[in-house]
C-alpha cells in the first residue's frame, strides 16, 4: 500500500501516518468518550484541568471532544487546541455535512490537529441506525476523510474510525479502510464499540488490518469493557501490530467504560518480555495524580479493587502476604507504588507557610500552578491547616480540583445557619445573591443538608426561576482521620428542564464540616446549571436545540 494522498508515512519520528519504532502511541479519550459516562459532564474549566494532567502524564493525543455535538464541546476542544502544546488534539466528528467542518474550525490552531471521523460499518448499524447501504457508507467516509484532508492539509493526522468494526464483514471492513487510506487517513481505527470481542478473535482482526493497510497508516484499536476484556483485547491488539491505543483514565466511558490508560500502560511497561521493543512514553508517575483528579471532577469514585489506581491496588491484608512484601517486595508487588505515583508523603503546611512552598510542593505533585490560581489554592490550603493537623497531598490535590471545578459570577452563597436536633425536623436559612438581587430563605426538612437544600430553591426560584433538583449525593473523606476533610458530591437537574434526559451538573463542596461541603456542591451545581443555561441563552434557540440534540442522541 502506496503512502496516503501524499502524506509521508515513514520516518523517525510520530507524526502523521507514523509512529516511532519501538513506541505504542497512546490516545487519550477520557475528555470525549470517557465524558460520555452518564452523569460525568465537566464544565470547559475542569476539561482544561484534565487536559493539563494528561499533558503531565505525556499522552500523544489527547481527544478533547466532539465540536459538532454541542457549543460548550466546541470551546472545550478549541480552548484544549489553543492552549496545550506538545500533543496531538483531536476532535471526533459523524462523517456526514457540518460535523468535520465544525470539528476543523474547532482544531485548526492546535500545535498538531488530530481529525477523527467516524461512520458505523457493520450491517445491524447500517440497517436500524443509520439506514444506509454498505456502499453509501462507503462513499461518506472517503469524502469526509478527503474533506478533512484538503481543509487541514498534509501535516495533519487524519483518523478514521469504523464504528462497530468488530461486528463488521471482515472484507467489507478491509475495503472501507483501504479505500480511506486512499483518500488521505493517516490512521484507521478499530473500535470494539459494545464490547463484543474476544482478545484472541480481535488480534486475528487486527493482524488482518495491518497486513492490508499498515504500511500506509497507523493501525488503531478503541475496545469497550461490556465484557471486562478491554484492556485484553487492546494487549492483543498491540501484540498483532496496532501502534495506536484509546484508552481513558480510570477506563471512565460509556456503559462499562474503554480501556484503561493505567492499565495498558502499566501492563506494557511490567511485561516487555510480551511487547518485545515496544514502550509508550507515559510518564507513569503521574498517573496516581489524574485518576485522582478525573474521579474527583466526574465523580466516579474509583473502585477499592480496581487494577492500578484502586485504593486496595497496593494494600496487602494477609499475614502471610505482609509478612512476605517485608522480606522483600516483589514476592507480592509486580510494580512498585512508586512507579504509579503512589508516594504516599504527606506535607506540612503550617500558617505560616509560603507560597513558593506550596507552589513547590504541588510540582512535586505535577501541578503547575502560578498567579490567582496559585493564590486561591494557598488561600484555602491555609484556612484548612487552621482546621486540619495535617494537609496531605490528597488534600491539596482535592483543593485544586475544587479550584478548577469553580463557576464565577453567578450565585453567590452569603451567610447560611441551620439548627437540628435528635427526633425533630431541621431548619436552615441560606443568603444567595445572584447579579444584583440577594434572597434570604428559611426552609425545614428532614436533615439539616435536605433542610438548607430547601432554602437554595426557595431563594433561587424566584430570582432564575428555577431551582436544582438533585439526583446524587454522596459525602466522602479525602484522607483518613477525625479532621479530615468532607468532599461531597452532587449531581443535578434543573426544574425548568424539558429534556429527555435532562442536562445534569455535578457540584462540589470540601470542608472540614460537612454540612458546608453539602451546601457548596448544591451551590457550585446550581452555578453551573445557571452558567449553562445563561450560554444557552445568548447562543439563542439554535445553539440551544444543539445542545439538547447533541445531549438526547450521545455517541457510542
Ligand atoms: O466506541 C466507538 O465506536 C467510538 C468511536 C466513535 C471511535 O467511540
Ligand atoms: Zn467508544
Amino acid at each position: 500500500m502506496s503512502g496516503a494522498a501524499g502524506v509521508p508515512v515513514t520516518g523517525g519520528a510520530t507524526g502523521p501516518g507514523r509512529v516511532e519504532p519501538g513506541r505504542v502511541r497512546i490516545f487519550d479519550t477520557t475528555l470525549r468518550d470517557g465524558e460520555q459516562a452518564p452523569g460525568a459532564g465537566l464544565t470547559v474549566a475542569e476539561k482544561l484541568e484534565v487536559a493539563r494532567a494528561l499533558v503531565r502524564l505525556d499522552v500523544d493525543v489527547i481527544e478533547a471532544g466532539f465540536p459538532a455535538s454541542s457549543p460548550g464541546d466546541f470551546e472545550a476542544v478549541n480552548r484544549i487546541a489553543k492552549e496545550t502544546r506538545g500533543v496531538a488534539v483531536a476532535a471526533l466528528a459523524r462523517c456526514r455535512e457540518g460535523d468535520p467542518q465544525r470539528a476543523v474550525e474547532a482544531i485548526r490552531v492546535a500545535e498538531r490537529p488530530h481529525l477523527h471521523v467516524f461512520i458505523a460499518t457493520s450491517d445491524i448499524h447500517l440497517k436500524h441506525k443509520l439506514r444506509m447501504s454498505r456502499e453509501e457508507a462507503l462513499a461518506a467516509s472517503v469524502q469526509w476523510v478527503r474533506y478533512g484532508r484538503q481543509a487541514l492539509g498534509r501535516d495533519a493526522e487524519i483518523e478514521f474510525s469504523a464504528e462497530d468494526a468488530s461486528r463488521t464483514d471482515p472484507e467489507f471492513l478491509l475495503r472501507v479502510y483501504e479505500a480511506v487510506v486512499d483518500a488521505g487517513a493517516t490512521t484507521v481505527n478499530i473500535p470494539d464499540t459494545v464490547g463484543y470481542a474476544i482478545p484472541a478473535e480481535f488480534g486475528a482482526l487486527v493482524g488482518r488490518v495491518v497486513d492490508r493497510v499498515g504500511s500506509g497508516a497507523v493501525v488503531s484499536v478503541h475496545c469497550h469493557n461490556d465484557l471486562g476484556l478491554a484492556t485484553a483485547n487492546t494487549l492483543a491488539a498491540v501484540q498483532a501490530g496496532a501502534r495506536q491505543v484509546e484508552v481513558t483514565v480510570n477506563g471512565l466511558g460509556e456503559r462499562a467504560g474503554n480501556a484503561s490508560l493505567e492499565e495498558v500502560v502499566m501492563s506494557l511497561r511490567t511485561r516487555p518480555t510480551q511487547f518485545p521493543g515496544l514502550a509508550s512514553h507515559v510518564q507513569t508517575e503521574q498517573i496516581m495524580n489524574a485518576s485522582r483528579l478525573v474521579s474527583y471532577l466526574t465523580g466516579f469514585v474509583v473502585q477499592p479493587n480496581k487494577a492500578v489506581v484502586g485504593a486496595n491496588a497496593f494494600a496487602h491484608e494477609s499475614g502471610i502476604h505482609q509478612d512476605g512484601v517485608i522480606k522483600n517486595p516483589l514476592t507480592y508487588e509486580i510494580m512498585t507504588p512508586q512507579s504509579v505515583g503512589l508516594a504516599g508523603s504527606t506535607l506540612s503546611i503550617g500558617k505560616l507557610s509560603g507560597r513558593r512552598g506550596l507552589q513547590g510542593k504541588l510540582r512535586e505533585l505535577g501541578v503547575d500552578l502560578e498567579g490567582e490560581a496559585l493564590d486561591a489554592v494557598y488561600r484555602e490550603a491555609i484556612a484548612l491547616a487552621d482546621s486540619k493537623k495535617e494537609v496531605t497531598d490528597a488534600d491539596l490535590l482535592a483543593l485544586v480540583g475544587q479550584q478548577a471545578s469553580e463557576v464565577s459570577d453567578g450565585i453567590a452563597l452569603g451567610g447560611w445557619s441551620v439548627t437540628s436536633a435528635h427526633g425533630g425536623r431541621s431548619t436552615g436559612t441560606v443568603t444567595l445573591t445572584v447579579g444584583d438581587e440577594t434572597r434570604q430563605a428559611e426552609a425545614s426538612g428532614n436533615g439539616p443538608v435536605d433542610a438548607l437544600y430547601r432554602a437554595v430553591d426557595d431563594a433561587l426560584e424566584p430570582i432564575v426561576g428555577w431551582h436544582p433538583v438533585l439526583d446524587d449525593y454522596e459525602i466522602r473523606a479525602v484522607t483518613a482521620g477525625e479532621d479530615a476533610q468532607g468532599s461531597a458530591l452532587v449531581r443535578c437537574h434543573r426544574s425548568s428542564d424539558t429534556d429527555e434526559p435532562p442536562q445534569k451538573a455535578t457540584g462540589h463542596g470540601l470542608s472540614t464540616n460537612i454540612i458546608e461541603s453539602s451546601l457548596e456542591a448544591y451551590v457550585t451545581a446550581a452555578n453551573k446549571l445557571h452558567a449553562e443555561a445563561r450560554a444557552a441563552a445568548e447562543g439563542g434557540e439554535a445553539a440551544a436545540a444543539q445542545a439538547r440534540g447533541a445531549a438526547a442522541g450521545r455517541l457510542p
